[in-house]
C-alpha cells in the first residue's frame, strides 16, 4: 500500500478548552472562520454537551469531550464513512486501554469486551461507553464545506438516567486513565484509519467496523421516522446503510435511525 496523501496526524490543531458549551459548537465556529482540515476542539467539561436526536450528552470533567474538523474531499454521502472510520478509532483505542489493564490486572477478561452498534456507538458489555456525533455543511454547489465529528468516551464517570445503559473505564475496574492518554491514543488511531480510508475507500472501514459490530446476524428492531421494522441485522452496505433481512425475504436498507437488540 502506498502512503496516504494527506497525513492528519501533521495537521491536528489542537485547541485545549477547561469548559465550553459543547466541543462540537465550538469546531463549527471554528469552521466558519475557515479553521483548516484537522482542527481539534477538546475540553474538559461541556456545559451543553449534545448527542444524537438532541439529546443531552452528560460532560464532567474526567471523560473524554472531543470535536474534529475535517473537511476531506468528498461530498456530504460520502463523508458519512467518515463515522464509521471514527468508531473503528475508538474501538481500537479503548481495546488497548482495556488489554493493558487486563494484563495489569485491574480488569477480568470478561471486562473487555468491546463492540460497535450501528450507526455510531460504542459498547462495552453491550453498554454504551461511547458516541459520535457528525454534523457537516455544504456549499451551495452541493461540495462538502466542512464536517465535525463530535466524540464522547465515559472514562471516570457515566449517566445513569439514559434512555440505555450506560458505563465507563472506570466503571469496570480501570483506574488512572486520563482523558488526554484516550485523546492522544484516538488521534493517533483516527489519523491511521483516515489516510487508509482516503486512499482505499470505505472498505477497510466498513470491513473493520463489520467484526467488531453488536447484534450481527442477530434479531434487531429499528426505529424509522412513521414505523418500527425488525428482521435480522444481515451487514453494511458499500455505504454504510444497515441491511436487514426481514421475514418476508425482503432485505431493507436503513440509513438512518436507531437500532435495539432483542
Ligand atoms: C451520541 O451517542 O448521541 C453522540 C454523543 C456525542 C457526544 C460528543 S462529546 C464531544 C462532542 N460535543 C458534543 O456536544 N457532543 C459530542
Amino acid at each position: 500500500m502506498t502512503p496516504p496523501s494527506r497525513t492528519l496526524a501533521r495537521c491536528y490543531d489542537l485547541t485545549v478548552l477547561g469548559e465550553v458549551g459543547s466541543t462540537s459548537d465550538e469546531a463549527k465556529r471554528l469552521a466558519a472562520t475557515g479553521a483548516p482540515h484537522g482542527a481539534v476542539v477538546w475540553a474538559k467539561r461541556q456545559t451543553g454537551g449534545r448527542g444524537r436526536y438532541g439529546r443531552q450528552w452528560d460532560s464532567p470533567e474526567g471523560n473524554l469531550h472531543v470535536s474534529l474538523l475535517l473537511r476531506p474531499e468528498a461530498n456530504a454521502a460520502t463523508a458519512t464513512q467518515l463515522s464509521f472510520v471514527a468508531a473503528t478509532a475508538v474501538h481500537k483505542t479503548l481495546s488497548a486501554i482495556l488489554s493493558d489493564a487486563l494484563v495489569q490486572g485491574e480488569v477480568s477478561s470478561k471486562d473487555v469486551n468491546i463492540t460497535l452498534k450501528w450507526p455510531n456507538d460504542i459498547l462495552l458489555n453491550g453498554k454504551k461507553i461511547g458516541g459520535i456525533l457528525l454534523e457537516s455543511a455544504t456549499h451551495a454547489d452541493g461540495k462538502l464545506d466542512w464536517l465535525v465529528l463530535g466524540i464522547g468516551v465515559n472514562i471516570a464517570h457515566f449517566p445513569d438516567d439514559c434512555p440505555f445503559p450506560a458505563t465507563s473505564l472506570d466503571a469496570v475496574g480501570v483506574k488512572g486513565i486520563s482523558a488526554k492518554i484516550v485523546l492522544s491514543r484516538l488521534l493517533h488511531h483516527f489519523a491511521v484509519d483516515y489516510g487508509i480510508w482516503e486512499h482505499d475507500g470505505f472498505a477497510p472501514a466498513r470491513a473493520q467496523w463489520l467484526h467488531h459490530a453488536a447484534y450481527l446476524g442477530k434479531e434487531i428492531s429499528s426505529n424509522l421516522e412513521n414505523e418500527e421494522i425488525s428482521g435480522v441485522f444481515e451487514g453494511l452496505d458499500a455505504d454504510g446503510a444497515l441491511l436487514l433481512a426481514r421475514k418476508d425475504g425482503t432485505t431493507r436498507r436503513i440509513t438512518s435511525g436507531e437500532v435495539f437488540g432483542k
